[in-house]
């Protein structure tokens, strides 16, 4: 099947995910939570692209693509949500470090 990622046509197979295609292309999409060959968590959402026709951004990582499926990996939406996860992953680990107890050295 034929996938669009960025205006360049990939050829895809079928279940493979949209960050596999993108990989086999040289299409850089970031990842923290995924690890190649293991299935896929979708827990970080540092791989979100946006799909032409889909309401909300899909983890690359997780979405399996589909024939003819439009996507976009560095859109001004993609950028800035990818931001915005960044800082809430970032505020979630000082809130950690924030509430470790205070170790007597
Ligand atoms: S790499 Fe973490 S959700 Fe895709």
């Amino acid at each position: 099947m034929n996938v669009t990622i960025n205006g360049k046509v990939c050829e895809a197979k079928q279940g493979q995910t949209i960050l596999e295609v993108s990989i086999a292309n040289g299409i850089y999409i970031p990842t923290l939570c995924h690890m190649k060959g293991l299935p896929p968590i979708g827990a970080c959402r540092i791989c979100l692209v946006e799909v032409e026709g889909a309401p909300n951004l899909m983890a690359a990582c997780a979405a399996p693509v589909t024939e003819g499926m439009n996507v976009y990996t560095n859109t001004k939406r993609v950028l800035e949500t990818r931001k915005f996860v960044v800082e809430m992953l970032v505020s979630c680990l000082s809130l950690i470090h924030i509430s470790e107890p205070t170790r007597p050295y």
